[in-house]
């Protein structure tokens, strides 16, 4: 599907949360009478680098995919019994005035920590950043978050349907890496874990069958709540259609036949992948 701007108009929101729900997943975003943030109905806002920065982030690492473009969440978290039922909106367009967020620690933190709800395989948890992401890409996004939201042109595929689109669009590729042996990017630190690093994909000495590769992808793989800081594999189910989760598997198979397919070109690094405030958990989390 042809790429759309981040966010133009309420309406159109509405419909890629339709779209990106998938699989008969529909979402409605609260929106609490406050209409479009988007000043100018959906013109592109002329915004600092950071801001900008912080808008193209919020695509690739999928923040858009579970708390919805321009932030107005409601993707549903069906799952979480006992628990809110759709995932928050994080614009402060469309979030109760107690809980505005006021500066970007407030966010960095999430970003940063994660929050685990529950470990109820499908249940939608906030994943942890700590090792993919540096503090300067946290405070683009939260810098993004703080400003509104702003139209500033970054744009997003609602519907990826090709492999390696789906593999960069729901940030697989951000946490795992690129695909196969001798991967650019490789996959991500994890350093609070006995294997110091995030999984890579398509690993031609393993042989995880399919059908566990779809399990993890659907459920995730969630550490105990209260864990923070910890990179874990997210529930999937609810955000990535039937057909995209078809799409992936054979493009992550282990094994001989994974190690036949063509190897992917090195990605795009990040914006402020360079940067040299890397990431430490104790950085981010002291206030
Ligand atoms: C796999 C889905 C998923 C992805 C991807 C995701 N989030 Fe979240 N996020 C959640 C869920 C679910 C919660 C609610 C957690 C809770 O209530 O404890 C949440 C909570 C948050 C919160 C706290 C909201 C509040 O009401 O206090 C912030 C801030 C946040 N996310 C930012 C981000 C950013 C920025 C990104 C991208 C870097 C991102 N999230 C990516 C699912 C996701
Ligand atoms: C926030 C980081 C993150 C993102 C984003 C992410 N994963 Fe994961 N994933 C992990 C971690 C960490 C594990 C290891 C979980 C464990 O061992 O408990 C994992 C495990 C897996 C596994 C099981 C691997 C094995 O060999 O058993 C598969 C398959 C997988 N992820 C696929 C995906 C796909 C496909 C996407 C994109 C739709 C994706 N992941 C996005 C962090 C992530």
């Amino acid at each position: 599907m042809k790429p759309v701007l981040l966010g133009i108009g309420a309406a159109l929101v509405a419909a890629a949360v339709l779209v990106a729900g998938g699989c008969g997943s529909l979402a409605t975003p609260e929106a609490p009478g406050s209409g479009s943030p988007a000043p100018g109905g959906g013109g592109i806002v002329k915004v600092g680098q950071q801001v900008k920065d912080g808008a193209q982030l919020y695509v690739d690492l999928a923040c858009t995919r579970c708390h919805a473009p321009d932030g107005v969440g409601g993707i549903p978290n069906q799952f979480n019994v006992g628990g809110d039922s759709t995932i928050p909106p994080l614009n402060n367009a469309y979030r109760d005035k107690s809980e505005q967020f006021t500066n970007a620690q407030q966010i960095t933190q999430v970003v940063m920590d994660g929050s685990i709800l529950s470990k109820k395989p499908g249940v939608i948890n906030m994943p942890s950043w700590t090792g993919v992401i540096n503090d300067a890409q946290a405070s683009a996004i939260a810098a993004y978050v703080l400003a509104g939201f702003p139209h500033t042109g970054a744009t997003y595929d609602p519907d990826p349907a090709k492999p390696a689109d789906i593999y960069a669009a729901y940030a697989c590729i951000d946490c795992h890496g690129q695909v196969g042996a001798n991967a650019s990017p490789p996959p991500a630190p994890n350093p609070k874990t006995a294997d110091k690093a995030v999984p890579g994909l398509r690993n031609p000495d393993d042989n995880v069958p399919a059908s566990e590769l779809r399990s993890v992808i659907m459920d995730g793989s969630i550490p105990d709540p209260g864990t923070t800081g910890v990179v874990f594999m997210p529930a999937w189910g609810q955000i990535l259609s039937v057909d995209q989760v078809n799409a992936i598997l054979p493009y992550i198979q282990d094994g001989p036949a994974g190690a036949k397919l063509p190897a992917p070109a090195a990605a795009t690094p990040l914006p402020l992948a360079g940067s040299t405030a890397a990431a430490s958990p104790s950085a981010s989390s002291s206030p």
